[in-house]
């Protein structure tokens, strides 16, 4: 089986810190290696995105590959991802022979597969990355699943080591408000990848807004083995004192999927309440402030943050370029690997 790049809990704290050194050689120009010289790459969007996208496609062709980018839906056909079902509906291929195919192309499968916020149950274990792969003979990496945003997490590692250094931080993860219910990779991943690195988590959200109680366990457990805390609070204010970085991202409550009109209703009265201002940002300890973008001005955070030297957002959004070169970097080596030994 391919080794795949689907949550950073599958790769070790010293594997993480291998593809951040990595990230810091090519960010630094210290490494020009063209692991994919001569191949190509899948990118598979099933939604929107600039900065996966551009900075996939920037990615394959600095390491001297080529990137196919499809759609399913719109410039390739609608896929089925699940088993045993008679495809008699809307959907023309099954993942089953479309990763199979891609792979005789390709050598690894990137794929953006939202959680489309209707069946917690059923999107909470990522049904849509998770037949890929289940199907796929060549290494999977997810750009953005239901669940897990882990290049966008491993981006955020890399800002948070180069802005502050090494060694244990004070972060916060606050939620904000916004017009619409969102996924809850982000937050997801952030939370994990920081545990797993070893920093003091706090996550701030109203009543409601509790991420996965599985996930939350394995955050936890992160943390504690990394010797690290995670503390939960909906306390707005007093979850930025002291805070070396503030993390601002919205996610809709997994008890309104499938009602979003509930989740609205629920949100409104944190309208104003949960948006980072300066003044929020005057009680961290010199707080960066960070979000994966796209992010609604003065909604989630005012343009005083969002413009102020403590934004470093444009950073870690060229972030994503380096971090995944190393992720494609790693994983090209270790299939070349698999291969080479005959497995
Ligand atoms: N942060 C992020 O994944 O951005 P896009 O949705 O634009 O790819």
């Amino acid at each position: 089986m391919p080794r795949d790049f689907l949550k950073t809990s599958d790769w070790s704290r010293e594997e993480l810190e291998r593809l951040l050194a990595s990230a810091a050689r090519f960010k630094g120009g210290e490494d020009d290696s063209k692991p994919l010289a001569g191949r190509s790459v899948a990118l598979v969007f099933f939604n929107p995105s600039l900065r996966t996208r551009a900075s996939m496609q920037v990615g394959i062709y600095e390491l001297g590959g080529n990137a196919v980018v499809l759609e399913p839906g719109g410039t390739s056909w609608t896929l089925e991802h699940r088993d045993g079902v008679v495809m008699d509906s809307d959907k023309t291929e099954h993942v089953a022979e479309f990763v199979r195919v891609l792979g005789r192309y390709c050598s690894m499968i990137g794929v953006r597969t939202f959680a489309a916020l209707k069946d917690w149950d059923a999107e909470r274990i990522d049904p849509v990355l998770s037949a890929f792969a289940r199907y796929s003979e060549v290494p999977v990496v997810n750009l953005e699943s239901a669940m897990h945003h882990p290049c966008q997490a491993l981006a955020d590692m890399l800002t948070i080591r180069e802005k502050l250094g090494a060694g244990r931080k004070k972060l916060l993860l606050t939620w904000a408000w916004h017009p619409k219910p969102l996924p809850m990779a982000v937050p997801n991943s952030f939370a994990l990848a920081a545990a797993q690195m070893g920093h003091d988590l706090t996550i701030a959200h109203p009543p409601g807004y509790e991420l996965d109680e599985d996930l939350m366990r394995e955050i936890n457990n992160a943390a504690f083995d990394a010797g690290a805390t995670v503390t939960q609070t909906d306390d707005v204010d007093e979850a930025f004192d002291g805070a070396q970085v503030v993390y601002a991202k919205s996610w809709g409550s997994k008890l309104c999927y499938g009602s979003p009109e509930d989740d609205t209703e629920m949100r409104a009265e944190h309208r104003a309440g949960w948006r980072v201002d300066a003044a929020k940002m005057a009680r961290t300890d010199a707080g960066l402030f960070m979000h994966c973008l796209p992010v609604r001005r003065n909604v989630i955070v005012t343009d005083e943050v969002l413009d102020s030297p403590a934004s470093v957002v444009i950073d870690e959004a060229e972030n994503r370029l380096h971090a995944q070169k190393a992720i494609m970097k790693e994983l090209r080596n270790a299939d070349f690997g698999l291969r080479i030994g005959g497995k």
